[in-house]
C-alpha cells in the first residue's frame, strides 16, 4: 500500500469529563479514516490526551495525588469512550510519555539555538482557568473572551518565540494554499489575523511546575501549547522512527474546533518552520454544539454525556445524527427532539424500511438470489445512472469534509429507490409473472449494497449488518470503494431472506 493518509484530533485535556464536543471531533476523524481506508489508503489516525498544565496541577492537589497519578486515573475515560463509539484510531498519545517529552525538548532547543526563542519579560491579562494571556483589546468588557471570568494582571519572565520572523512565510503559505485552513470562513479569519502582524509568543511559564522544564533554564516550564501541538509529530515517530515519520508526515488533516484554530493554523506551522519540518497539509476547524439552544457548561448542568446518548439511541444513530443534522464546520444545536426526529425519519422510515422490504422481497420473489437482469427499461437506467452520479458527488464532498452534503447525496439515492419501488411495484410484477422483477430487484440490491458502503464511515456497525443481510460474505474492512461502487451481478452470495428491524422507531 503506497498511499498514506494521516489525520489527527486535538489531544483532550485530561481533567475534563469527555462530552459531546470531544466525541464530535473524534467521530469526525474516524469517519474520514474509515472512508480513506475504503479508498485503499494506509491510514494513521492519532488521538490522545493533553496532561500538563496548571489546571491538572491544581486538580491533583485537591485530590491529594500527584498530577501523573491523576492523569493515569483519568485517561481511561477517554480510551473507554473511544471504544464505545467505535473509534478506529491507530495511535494514542499522552503528553506525559517520555517519547513526547524528548521531542518537545528537542524542538525548544533547536528554536533556542537558531535564535527563534529568547528570554524576555511578559505582562498582560492572564486567565487562570484558560491558561491564556489576553491583551486589553482581546478582553470582552474586561473579562476573559473565552470563559467570561475575571483575568488578573500578571508579569513574569518568559521565553518568547519570534513569531514576527514567520509572518511573511505564513502569509505565503496562506496565499499558495487556499485550502490550508478549511472551511473558507476560517481561512479568512486566519489570513486577516496574520495580515495584522504577529506579536512574539510567550512559550514558557514560571507560575506552576507541572510540565516539561525548559532545557536551558529549569524553573521555566514549556508553555502548554508548545508542548501539546508537538504531539502531532511525536505520534508518528519523530526522532524515534524516522521511516514512519517520513511515511506519514506532513499530516493530511488536523481536525479541531474553531476555538483552537489560531494555535493550529498560525503558531504550529511557525514552530515547524523553525524546526525545519513541513507544515501540515490542512487544518479543518468545526463549529460548536449548543444544547437545547444553550451554551454547554458545567454550571448550567447541561453537559451532554455521550454514553447516555449512546445508551438511549444507539452508537451509530448518534454518529449519524451529528453529521446529518449540521453542516460540518458550522455551529449546531443538540436536542433530544432533533435526534429522535432524524432516527425516525431518515433511518427508520426512509432507509430502514426500504432495506427490510427489499431484502424480504428478494427472499420471497427470487428465492433469496439476485438474478441476472433480463432487459432494462428507462427507469432502470435512470436509477443506475443516478446512483453513479450521486456516488461521485458523495466522493467529492467527502474529500473536502463536507459530510453533510455527502449524506445528502446518500439520502437522494434512498429517495430515488423508494420512488422506484413504489412505481415498479415488484409485488405486482411477481403476481403477473413478469421477468422485469429480476431487473428491478437487481437494481435495488446493487443500490443498497452501495448505499451501505457510503454509510459505513458514519455507521460502521449497522452498515456491516446490512451488508451481511444482502448476502455479502466480506466485511467493509476488506473491500475497495472503486470496486464496490460498480453495479454487478453477484455469483457468490449467501441466501438473502430477512433482516431484523435495523432502526427501530423511537417513541419520543
Ligand atoms: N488540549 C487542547 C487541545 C490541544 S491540541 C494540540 C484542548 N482540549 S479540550 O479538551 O478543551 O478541547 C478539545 C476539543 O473539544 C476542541 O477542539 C474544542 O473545540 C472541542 N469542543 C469543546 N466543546 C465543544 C462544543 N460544545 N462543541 C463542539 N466542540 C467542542 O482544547
Amino acid at each position: 500500500m503506497n498511499k498514506t493518509y494521516y489525520i489527527t484530533t486535538p489531544i483532550y485535556y485530561i481533567n475534563d469529563v469527555p462530552h459531546i464536543g470531544h466525541a464530535y471531533t473524534t467521530i469526525a476523524a474516524d469517519i474520514m479514516s474509515r472512508y480513506k481506508r475504503l479508498c485503499g489508503y494506509d491510514v494513521f489516525f492519532l488521538t490522545g490526551t493533553d496532561e500538563h498544565g496548571q489546571k491538572v496541577e491544581k486538580a491533583a492537589e485537591q485530590h491529594g495525588v500527584s498530577p501523573k497519578e491523576l492523569a493515569d486515573r483519568m485517561v481511561h475515560r477517554f480510551t473507554d469512550l473511544w471504544q464505545a463509539l467505535n473509534i478506529s484510531n491507530t495511535g494514542f498519545i499522552r503528553t506525559t510519555e517520555e517519547r513526547h517529552k524528548k521531542v518537545v525538548r528537542h524542538m525548544f532547543e533547536k528554536a533556542y539555538e537558531n535564535g527563534d526563542i529568547y528570554l524576555g519579560e511578559y505582562e498582560d491579562w492572564y486567565c487562570v482557568p484558560c491558561e491564556s494571556y489576553f491583551t486589553d483589546l482581546q478582553l470582552k468588557d474586561g473579562l476573559c473572551p473565552d470563559c467570561l471570568r475575571k483575568p488578573e494582571k500578571l508579569k513574569e519572565e518568559s521565553f518568547f518565540f519570534r513569531m514576527s520572523k514567520y509572518t511573511d512565510r505564513l502569509m505565503r503559505l496562506l496565499e499558495e494554499k487556499k485550502d490550508f485552513v478549511m472551511p473558507e470562513i476560517r481561512y479568512n479569519e486566519v489570513a486577516s489575523f496574520v495580515k495584522g502582524g504577529l506579536r512574539d509568543l510567550s512559550v514558557s511559564r514560571t507560575s506552576f511546575s507541572w510540565g516539561i522544564p525548559v532545557p536551558v533554564q529549569k524553573k521555566h516550564i514549556i508553555y502548554v501549547w508548545f508542548d501539546a501541538l508537538t504531539n502531532y509529530i511525536t505520534g508518528v515517530g519523530f526522532l524515534e522512527d524516522q521511516d514512519k515519520f517520513n511515511r506519514y508526515w506532513p499530516c493530511d488533516a488536523h481536525l479541531i474546533g474553531k476555538d483552537i484554530l489560531r494555535f493550529h493554523a498560525v503558531y504550529w506551522p511557525s514552530f515547524l518552520m523553525s524546526l525545519g519540518v513541513e507544515p501540515p497539509k490542512h487544518v479543518f476547524a468545526h463549529g460548536w454544539w449548543t444544547i437545547e439552544g444553550q451554551k454547554m457548561s458545567k454550571s448550567l448542568g447541561n453537559v451532554v454525556d455521550p454514553y447516555e446518548i449512546v445508551k438511549a439511541y444507539g452508537v451509530d444513530e448518534f454518529r449519524f445524527f451529528l453529521f446529518r443534522e449540521v453542516p460540518f464546520g458550522s455551529d449546531g444545536d443538540f436536542s433530544r427532539h432533533a435526534i429522535i426526529h432524524r432516527i425516525n425519519g431518515d433511518l427508520a422510515n426512509d432507509f430502514g424500511n426500504l432495506t427490510s422490504r427489499s431484502v424480504t422481497m428478494i427472499g420471497k420473489f427470487l428465492q433469496g438470489k439476485i438474478e441476472r437482469p433480463e432487459k432494462k427499461g428507462g427507469t432502470d437506467e435512470y436509477v443506475e445512472e443516478s446512483v453513479r452520479k450521486l456516488v461521485d458527488d458523495y466522493q467529492r464532498e467527502m474529500e473536502v469534509f463536507a459530510y453533510h452534503k455527502a449524506l445528502h447525496n446518500v439520502f437522494e439515492i434512498i429517495s430515488i429507490l423508494n420512488k422506484y419501488i413504489d412505481s415498479e411495484a415488484p409485488w405486482k410484477l411477481s403476481k403477473e409473472g413478469d421477468v422485469r422483477i429480476k431487473t428491478v430487484l437487481y437494481n435495488i440490491w446493487n443500490s443498497l449494497r452501495i448505499v451501505s458502503m457510503l454509510l459505513y464511515p458514519f455507521m460502521p456497525q449497522k452498515s456491516e449488518v446490512i451488508r451481511k443481510a444482502l448476502g455479502m460474505g466480506t466485511s467493509f474492512q476488506e473491500v475497495l470503494f472503486d470496486n464496490e461502487k460498480q453495479f454487478y451481478h453477484p455469483d457468490d452470495i449467501s441466501r438473502i431472506d430477512k433482516i431484523a428491524p435495523i432502526f427501530p422507531r423511537i417513541e419520543g
